[in-house]
């Protein structure tokens, strides 16, 4: 029996994805003995409807000056936060007189950016030192330190309240919703907004879309859990609004309650989300039984594959693709390499099942018969700069929303 993270009620795991590692720890040879692992358990708490790891590493294990993430390296994300930061701009900012906008994982500035070319005063809350260097490098205003109600009442103190706090991919990595909550609430201007958008719960169930589990993201969000949770700390949703980016991802738009008219998407989404189960228990235990049948449906794939004498190589090194490699037990006997973007993964293992990272240039000098796509959220951005390998006859593996090969 665990207590649920928002609202203190028991909650029971309804599904282990079994022994995991830090998703994104890359590692050498000389460090497979001390590898840190944990037992990755998810619950759903039927009383505030959310969807959470019971057990989830220390912030400082996964969040630190080596962190593997660098978010700048998709185009398609560069333009996706330039069009948020012209949301935030156009529809918060413009009656707000020397507006200041604080961005809690900034990561490598790829949002802040777009506010500081405006010159609007801004602040990045980044505690992986090696991202926010490279943000601090192009200007903008980051300090690395973990985001909490004692960081909000010390920005409070150096630079005023705060016409708006955002952040995306980021919210559900914090255990302490009760704390940031509370810090944000306070950090707001009285008519401030808070706006985050994180991976959807709604998509992770349609799509069976299991690896976005792993540790860092200690929650998937839906309406409800996001109301719930910011609720009690006296800020309410105005808008909803979904988005496609890390394969269907929700836009929460927040403000102190009563300040804001609030969108007809709220109730819509609402309504929505009581329909397709998003707060039974029932959904999650098919979830778990979807999950199960992905897994023997990949492995089956590969091992034949293998039989067959061909070659798979894994598309992008994503934090994702460690739930599944891990859950599914896919080593570098399926699998010959990933290749990856990230400098700081390549030459390096994957996190537990040791499959050696890559560059982009070994895939093309030596391409495999199949690829298997782990970051399917940035397709379209990879087919692209991948028409060659498809014209040479090589095949692309999915798994989300099913095993198919194309
Ligand atoms: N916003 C970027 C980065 C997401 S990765 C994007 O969407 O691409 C998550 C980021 O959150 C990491 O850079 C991590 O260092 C940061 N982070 C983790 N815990 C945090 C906390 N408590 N406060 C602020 N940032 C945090
Ligand atoms: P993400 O799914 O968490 O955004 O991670 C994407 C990973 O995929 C990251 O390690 C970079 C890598 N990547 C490539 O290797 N090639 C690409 O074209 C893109 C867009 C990402
Ligand atoms: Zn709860």
């Amino acid at each position: 029996m665990y207590k649920c993270r928002i609202c203190l009620n028991n909650i029971n795991p309804f599904m282990s994805f079994g022994s995991q590692p830090i998703a994104n720890g890359f590692l050498k040879e000389h460090e497979f003995s001390e590898e840190y692992f944990f037992e990755m358990e998810t619950a759903f708490c039927e009383s505030c409807n959310t969807f959470q790891l019971v057990t989830q590493p220390s912030a400082e294990k996964m969040f630190h000056e080596n962190y593997a993430f660098f978010s700048s390296l998709s185009k398609n994300m560069r333009i996706h936060f330039k069009m948020f930061a012209e949301m935030v701009m156009e529809e918060y900012f413009i009656d707000r007189v020397d507006p200041f906008v604080v961005e809690l994982g900034s990561n490598d500035g790829i949002m802040l950016q777009n506010f500081m070319n405006n010159n609007f005063r801004h602040l990045g809350v980044e505690p992986s030192s090696n991202v926010g260097d490279v943000a601090r490098k192009k200007g903008i205003k980051t300090i690395s330190e973990f985001f909490s109600l004692d960081l909000a009442e010390k920005i409070i103190k150096e630079s005023g309240h705060a016409d708006a706090v955002i952040c995306a991919n980021v919210m559900c990595h914090i255990p302490d919703m009760n704390d940031i909550a509370q810090g944000i609430a306070k950090l707001l201007t009285a008519d401030g907004v808070l706006i985050f958008e994180e991976p959807y719960l709604g998509d992770m169930l349609a799509k069976t879309s299991y690896d976005q589990i792993y540790d860092e993201h200690v929650y998937i969000f839906s309406a409800h859990s996001v109301m719930n949770a910011f609720g009690r700390h006296g800020l309410e949703i105005i808008d909803l609004l979904h988005q496609e980016t890390h394969g269907g991802s929700m836009r929460y738009v927040l403000a102190p309650k009563g300040t804001h008219t609030i969108s007809p998407n709220v109730e819509i989404t609402l309504r929505d989300e009581k329909r397709q189960g998003l707060n039974s228990i029932e959904t999650f235990v098919k979830f778990k039984a979807n999950c199960e049948k992905s897994r023997s449906n990949l492995v089956g794939l590969l091992k034949d594959i293998k039989l067959q004498g061909k070659r798979v190589v894994g598309y992008g090194a994503t934090s994702k693709s460690t739930t599944v490699l891990n859950y599914c037990g896919i080593g570098p006997d399926l699998i010959d390499f990933i290749a990856d973007t990230t400098p700081i993964k390549q030459n390096k293992f994957t996190p537990g099942c040791h499959i050696p990272v890559k560059s982009h240039e070994d895939f093309h000098a030596n391409p495999p018969e199949y690829a298997l796509l782990f970051a399917w959220n940035h397709a379209t951005e990879i087919f692209e700069k991948e028409t060659q390998f498809s014209e040479n006859g090589g095949k692309w593996i999915y798994f989300v929303p099913s095993v198919e090969v194309k």
